[in-house]
């Protein structure tokens, strides 16, 4: 009856619940259960429990793990990051030492438009074997599924390169990618004084994009001196006529009315919200968009962070991931992001856990299929040498990963990662 059974597992967060955005006060209904155990089947969870009631579903061929004195939790969700893109930017961070805001970089022409000159040049395997490693890294911390955004072609081609490699990924490596398309990242400096023809450039793209099944979602950076209140209601009107499913990068530096976008067209995510004003939270609760929040980008950045406790008290459901990527957020380490969302943002362990699990998976609209250990989902999950949740909050800055099991399947080992390539 089972393949796999892990046993004696000192806390068993299933985070069990409505397959919903955990809103407000629910982020905290976490159920852990003490000694549990989890029943695998192919590539699904077939029971979830206490005790030694696992042994109904002993077969002679059932392979066993004890799991003493570990803590389990459902497979990590990274929902916003800009994983595949070439080279880095370390050069920036003298330059932001030395004063230099991350617009103002921007807009001499370095920034994302570095990363773009380097992204245009490189090859679908330079581009694939950055990534590749980065995905690894992720998995290694605990990640199971990923969003991908492009971005840094800002061209029809280079952007389909972004999306083709994210696509090859998700085919190739056990960490499962959910690809948004971002053509509206910047403005390129060919058109840094045409901006509607750039826009027109950037929606079409959209029905190839669509067509081909390389993106689920379309994303905007709505921004003082990037993209326009108008400019992003617009490309995110025209993503929504063409099928995709729609995020925003909202109130980062400055709120210019980008919770406004997402309640009028009904983005599944407003992703940042750092500059949120605080009557807006109220908007974000009531049309149940997940407040992605981003605490790295804001230590990294050194700038002020999300008002996370005055939004699950205005009834918010939020999401934590990495935004990694080689500017703002160079870092594929979500236990950090989950150790910084303790430190700064003040939310408690529950609510983390609740953030980078099924409400992750609700940002990407997955949560039918993941962010929770329940029977009928996919085996996805994270064996931490912990004693229990809140020391994986408290001692910051390690890898606290032992195991983790994708689809069933055993792909981190004592930290290492351990699938079989493809
Ligand atoms: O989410 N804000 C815009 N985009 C990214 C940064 C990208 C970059 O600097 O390369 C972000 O922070
Ligand atoms: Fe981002």
């Amino acid at each position: 009856m089972g393949d796999l059974i892990i046993k004696n597992i000192a806390q068993l967060v299933t985070m069990r619940g409505p397959n919903r955005l955990r809103q407000g006060e629910e982020m905290r209904d976490v159920e852990i259960l003490e000694n549990g155990y989890v029943v695998v089947k192919d590539d699904k969870i077939i029971a979830v429990g206490t005790g030694d009631v696992y042994k109904n579903y002993l077969e002679n061929h059932t392979a066993v793990v004890d799991a003493t004195g570990l803590v389990m939790t459902p497979g990590l969700v990274d929902s916003h990051t800009h994983l595949v893109h070439a080279g880095s930017r370390e050069h920036e961070l003298t330059m932001k030492l030395e004063g230099y805001s991350y617009l103002d970089i921007l807009k001499a022409g370095g920034g994302i438009l570095n990363t773009v000159q380097k992204t245009r040049k490189a090859s679908f395997t330079e581009l694939y074997d950055k990534a590749k490693k980065s995905l690894d890294i992720m998995l290694s911390y605990g990640t199971t599924t990923v969003e991908a955004k492009s971005g840094y072609g800002l061209d029809v081609d280079t952007e389909v390169k972004q999306l083709e490699v994210a696509k090859k990924l998700n085919d190739t490596h056990p960490v499962d990618i959910v690809s948004t398309f971002m053509g509206a990242h910047a403005y390129p400096s060919d058109y840094k004084d045409n901006h509607e023809a750039f826009i027109e450039t950037v929606i079409d793209m959209m029905p190839y994009i669509k067509e081909h099944g390389l993106a689920e979602f379309c994303d905007v950076f709505c921004e003082r001196d990037v993209f326009s209140y108008e400019e992003s209601l617009y490309l995110l009107e025209k993503a929504k006529e063409y099928g995709f499913m729609l995020k925003i990068h909202a109130d980062e530096m400055d709120s210019i009315g980008a919770v406004d976008i997402a309640c009028m067209l009904g983005c599944v995510s407003a992703d940042h919200l750092v500059e949120t004003k605080e009557e807006d939270f109220e908007k974000l609760a009531k049309y149940h968009i997940v407040a992605n929040l981003l605490p790295a980008t804001s230590f990294n950045l050194n700038k002020g962070y999300a008002k996370a406790r005055k939004m699950i008290e205005a009834g918010c459901g939020i999401a934590l991931s990495t935004d990694y990527n080689p500017g703002s957020s160079p870092t594929e380490n979500i236990q950090l992001v989950m150790q910084l969302a303790g430190l700064k943002l003040k939310m408690t362990p529950k609510e983390i856990l609740t953030a980078v699990t099924i409400n992750g998976a609700c940002a990407l609209n997955r949560e039918k299929e993941i962010g929770s250990i329940e029977v009928g989902k996919k085996a996805d999950f994270v064996l931490f040498d912990v004693p229990n949740i809140d020391y994986l909050i408290y001692h910051f800055g390690i890898n606290h990963v032992k195991d983790v099991y994708k689809n069933g399947k055993l792909v981190v080992h004592n930290q290492r990662v351990c699938y079989k390539e493809e």
